[in-house]
């Protein structure tokens, strides 16, 4: 599975199909642009829609591999950075994701107590610089940490969590390199038309 080329080859299949069959009870569209009515930075930014895409593929990958719950995964990469006020050092950004997360269960997000859990958990802790033997937490700061090129940073196998994510290094670095900001306002724009924003 590779969902950036995909999306360039058949934009609208590769949300529903790629995406959409890894997390069956959520409508991703309308998280999204939930996510979106109350963003307030950007969309070309670092941390938004481009970056969530790339977290999302990189998630996907490792969770394919290693037995992550992958429902989970998916949310994560929408909510992790959806509550940011800016683009510097924001620390409790990932705790605002998670409790936005909260807000919509019932409504746009439907996951067990412990499947929710397991989110929350996710968002509120993932810029804190842990590792975990969890899968499915492994997987989604792995995810996100393989996109640290697009802010300047290497990522380090040390400080992964999963094999699959060390293994990826190599590749989801030179793409996070090469997707930084300037590139990142074509995918973002890609982006929300695949999901339907505009
Ligand atoms: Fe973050
Ligand atoms: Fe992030």
């Amino acid at each position: 599975m590779n969902m950036i080329t995909n999306v360039i080859a058949d934009p609208v299949g590769a949300l529903r199909q790629k995406v959409g069959a890894y997390a069956p009870a959520h409508d991703l569209p309308a998280i999204l642009e939930s996510i979106l009515d109350g963003y307030v930075l950007s969309l070309n930014g670092y941390h938004s829609v481009a970056h969530w895409a790339r977290v999302m593929e990189n998630g996907l990958r490792i969770g394919e591999a290693n037995g992550a719950d992958l429902e989970v995964v998916v949310l994560f990469a929408l909510f992790h950075d959806s509550r940011r006020i800016n683009e510097g050092t924001d620390r409790p950004h990932g705790l605002r994701g998670g409790k936005f997360a909260s807000s919509l269960r019932g409504e746009l997000v439907h996951l067990s107590d412990d499947r929710f859990e397991m989110l929350y958990e996710a968002c509120r802790l993932h810029s804190e610089g842990h590792t975990t033997e969890d899968a499915t937490l492994g997987a989604c700061w792995d995810a996100d940490r393989l996109d640290l090129g697009r802010v300047g940073i290497t990522p380090e196998a040390d400080r992964l969590c999963t094999e699959q994510g060390r293994q990826m290094i190599e590749w989801a670095h030179a793409r996070a390199i090469v997707n930084r900001r300037a590139y990142d306002i074509f995918e973002a724009l890609r982006f929300t038309k695949i999901w339907q924003l505009s």
